[in-house]
């Protein structure tokens, strides 16, 4: 007698979860029964372990780690919507209060009021920021009887977020491409593309495919030459997805954020080093004047008037409330502590790459230089037998997610690899990478993936 025939009516809370028929099914068209919870949960529950083990994913800049705490204030959050300002007045309060400590934070002239919003990312606070940009300009170029036809934004090599902002609204993208030697925008390559139509410069902080800061200060002071020679004041957007959570801790010299004048927005992710769990990204301005007011719709909250920028509507509270708690939590000197013991991770990371002799260090996790990453590619010109691709799947042996991939334009047939340092990412986890990385060149030692290659193919090799 088979299980369907013999067993099925006979459902009850006692039945063991493997020997049912719920748990002999996949669901493809819409369920059409009713299962019970625990059922239900363990299916789901058990398809969930076929994912990578996220603590073991070195490619993520997000958060994959919570304190206890964090988790239980998510919990408490999980029926609170962000956008209900009035409902929930003090959940809107703890999103204002971080506004105004990241103005502190980033040294804003507006720190007391705190000009800007939490979002679902940074992809969502670029957005927001691209267009003050690109309405401030609009606004200018009528006010001058000009056209407004044809905007562009210059950046460096960018993350995927301003491809979206420049197709989805329209705007010419003119992204720095890299080159040999040179991997980041200069002020040199901005100016060569600056011109009337120019509605901002995004410099990025940690740039996504080696993890470097750009040259802000630099950049801002070539655009203040270029106003005083031709009377284009062009704006600077900051993407500091990562960045603008780590230099203010371990970098605190470094002048990037609103200290530099030309600096009129940044934007970051709360869910990458500002430690909140996923779902939380921050746009703020420089002062009101920055943000165009056909961007704001104010709402009641509280008796208080409150600004809503925002592309969604609807959105979960608890990772802005874990935010909130994290500032508490850790304050400046417990951020400072956290990341510095990423850098130290991944500069270890660094020295034991390196020692391994096939690769070549290209960003090593410098505190000033970027963020605690570190990236490598093949020593130009050799031949080890193996690609970085192939380094990548034998690591995934063991769980590790180190990515490979290729750069971008213009220097396509570099392949480069990389390892994200998080909180949680302790020196003990880094060991036992570098023993298992050890362990895969020994692998490949005595069985080579493939055995020649051009010095081309050797470091620009693709599955
Ligand atoms: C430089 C940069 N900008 C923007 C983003 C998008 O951020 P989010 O995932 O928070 O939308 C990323 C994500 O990795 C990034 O590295």
């Amino acid at each position: 007698m088979t299980l369907k025939g013999k067993h099925s009516t006979r459902r009850s809370a006692d039945d063991d979860l493997y020997a049912t028929e719920d748990n002999a099914t996949i669901a493809v068209g819409f369920p059409e029964r009713e299962s019970a919870a625990r059922q239900a949960y363990a299916l789901v529950h058990d398809e969930l372990m076929l994912d990578g083990n996220s603590r073991q994913n070195l490619a993520t800049f997000c958060q994959t780690w919570e304190d206890p705490e964090a988790h239980l204030l998510m919990d408490e959050c999980i029926d609170k919507n962000m956008v209900d300002k009035d409902e929930y007045p003090q959940t809107a309060e703890i999103e204002a209060r971080c506004v105004r400590m990241l103005a502190d934070l980033w040294h804003s002239p507006a720190k007391a009021e705190g000009i800007g919003c939490s979002t679902t990312g940074s992809s969502e606070a670029a957005m927001l920021g691209g267009l003050a940009m690109k309405r401030r300009w609009e606004a200018a170029r009528k006010a001058a009887g000009k056209p407004t036809d044809r905007p562009n934004l210059i950046t460096g090599p960018v993350q995927v977020c301003w491809h979206k902002f420049t197709r989805y609204w329209d705007v010419e993208h003119r992204e720095i491409p890299m080159d040999e030697g040179r991997l980041l925008m200069t002020p040199e390559e901005v100016l060569a593309r600056c011109d009337e139509n120019t509605i901002g410069v995004v410099p990025t902080l940690g740039v996504t495919f080696t993890g470097q800061y750009e040259p802000v200060k630099a950049v801002a002071e070539a655009l203040d030459t270029y106003q005083a020679e031709t009377g284009l004041d062009i704006p600077i957007h900051v993407d500091g997805a990562s960045g603008a959570f780590l230099a203010p801790f371990c970098a605190p010299e470094l002048e990037w954020d609103f200290r530099l004048p030309r600096v009129r927005s940044i934007n970051s992710s709360g869910h990458k080093f500002g430690l909140a769990p996923l779902g939380v990204g921050w746009v703020l301005w420089r002062e009101a004047k920055d943000l165009p007011e056909d961007l704001v719709f104010w709402v009641n909250y509280l008796g208080g008037n409150m600004r809503d920028i925002a592309l969604n509507f609807s959105r979960p509270a608890g990772q802005v409330v874990c935010q909130y708690y994290n500032f508490l939590r850790l304050g400046r000197e417990g951020y400072e502590k956290v990341h510095s013991a990423c850098y130290e991770t991944a500069q270890f990371l660094a020295r034991e790459i390196a020692k391994l002799g096939p690769f070549e260090i290209l960003y090593d996790g410098r505190m000033d230089g970027g963020i605690p990453a570190l990236c490598w590619q093949i020593k130009e010109g050799t031949d080890p037998g193996y690609s970085l691709y192939d380094v990548a799947d034998r690591l995934r042996m063991r769980g590790w997610q180190v990515p490979a991939y290729s750069l971008p334009a213009n220097l396509q047939q570099q392949v480069v690899q990389r390892i994200l340092v998080r909180h949680g990412v302790s020196r003990d986890l880094a060991a036992l990478l570098v023993t298992d990385m050890k362990k895969v060149l020994q692998h490949f030692a005595a069985h080579p993936v493939h055995t020649s290659m051009s010095p081309q193919e050797a470091t620009g090799f693709h599955h």
